[in-house]
């Protein structure tokens, strides 16, 4: 099968607990394999997600394809960091801040670069989902406090944590943004598909 085809959503899918059911199983194929670079897999998976929802055109009841993004945001520390590669030669680099996530693999809009997490200063859904670790549902962007807008034209949205799980420890390691056209897009039935999303996703990259 064509990658491209991965994202094709059968007729016989009518709810969305079988939607998240395929896209989770299409991911799985498109993740088979010995390509654990990170960059590689959320782009396909960003793109898996994005496409199979606009081609599930009831999905959001609107009869039309509501998402407008989708994509992911990282801790910075997975990133490379200018201060280290500088120190490293001895001289005293620039320090990029370190409590902030850096806009990563997406497909939508061009959107901010990075979001703000250090203590006081941290704003915005994918911020309050990366730092409370849970998965954050809003059905109107207007009556979340702080929501960041990257495009006026976003009515509601879901934020899932990418959860790295150790015997000692839980690390988590970005987050997953949906964004939606429609009021009230997202639901407990999206958290639990995309929930499951990542799980399969952080265990299929290294990080
Ligand atoms: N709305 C997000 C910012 C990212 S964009 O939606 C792509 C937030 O409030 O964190």
């Amino acid at each position: 099968m064509p990658h491209a085809d991965s994202a094709l959503v059968p007729e016989t899918i009518t709810t969305k607990a079988e939607f998240w059911a395929h896209t989770y199983s299409q991911l799985d194929m498109l993740l088979d394999g010995d390509q654990r670079n990170w960059v590689t897999n959320l782009s396909n998976a960003s793109s898996l997600i994005y496409n199979s929802l606009l081609a599930f055109p009831t999905y959001f009841g609107t009869g039309q394809g509501a998402v407008n993004w989708c994509g992911f945001y990282l801790d910075s520390q997975l990133f490379p960091q200018p201060s280290t590669r500088r120190g490293q030669n001895g001289s005293n680099g620039h320090h990029a801040p370190n409590s902030r996530l850096l806009l990563g693999p997406f497909n939508g809009r061009p959107a901010c670069q990075y979001i703000n997490t250090a203590p006081g200063k941290a704003r915005g859904v994918c911020a309050d989902a990366f730092l409370k670790k849970r998965t954050v549902v809003v059905s109107d962007v207007e009556s979340y406090p702080g929501h960041i807008a990257c495009d006026g034209e976003t009515q509601s949205e879901i934020v899932c944590p990418l959860m790295l799980h150790s015997d000692d420890s839980d690390r988590v390691l970005g987050v997953l943004d949906l964004d939606c056209l429609a009021m009230a897009g997202f639901d407990e039935e999206d958290k639990a598909g995309l929930e499951k999303i990542t799980q399969l996703l952080v265990k299929a990259c290294d990080w």
